[in-house]
């Protein structure tokens, strides 16, 4: 059975096949979720990233987990919110859709998701949570096994709330 579970508390404690992490261009940490994956993982993680050379937003880039339980790490970048006119939903979108094309190349079939550009980069909850449930459904429509599992991970009330309400209401 196909499914997306919401998951209160700290992505990378997760036993996931892979963990996204909502990154920034330069993949080189930061704070919020990249800071705490980047702890949890140690220091190859970076040292992997760094060959890399960024990621422009809206794409995906995937690394080993290191010391994290996940195998790997999926990094994204999600836009930075100006008010919507700017292509902002369709970035998030591509995100997503990225990190599904990458989960599929490397038959990931479990995948754990922050709520990506909803803190530092402030794009509204709801809205972001209905992108998110969207493309989470058309991933699992596109693939029978990679991925089977979603897990949107809320690291606060409100974006538990915005995933209830999205889960109820996106078709
Ligand atoms: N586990 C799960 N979710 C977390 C964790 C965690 N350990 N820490 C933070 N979050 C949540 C935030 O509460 C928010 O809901 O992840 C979501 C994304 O918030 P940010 O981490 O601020 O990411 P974002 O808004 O995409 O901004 C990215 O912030 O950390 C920098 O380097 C990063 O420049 C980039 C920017």
């Amino acid at each position: 059975m196909k499914r997306i579970e919401l998951k209160n508390g700290d992505i990378t404690a997760l036993t996931v096949d892979a963990i996204a992490n909502a990154a920034n261009s330069s993949l080189l940490g930061g704070g919020g979720v990249d800071g705490a994956i980047h702890r949890a993982a140690g220091p190859g993680l970076l040292a992997e990233c760094r060959g890399l050379g960024g990621c422009p937003p809206g794409e995906a880039r995937i690394t080993g987990g290191h010391r994290l339980a996940a195998r790997y790490v999926i990094h994204t970048v999600g836009p930075v919110w100006r008010g919507g006119g700017q292509g902002e939903p369709e970035t998030l979108a591509s995100c997503y859709r990225n990190c599904f094309a990458l989960a599929r190349e490397h038959r990931i079939a479990s995948i754990a998701f922050p709520a990506i550009s909803t803190g530092v980069y402030r794009f509204p909850k709801e809205l972001a949570a209905e992108i998110c449930v969207r493309e989470c459904r058309a991933a699992l429509e596109a693939s029978q096994r990679f991925p089977a599992r979603i897990v949107l991970v809320c690291f606060n009330p409100d974006t538990r709330r915005a995933y209830e309400a999205a889960l109820r209401d996106v078709r």
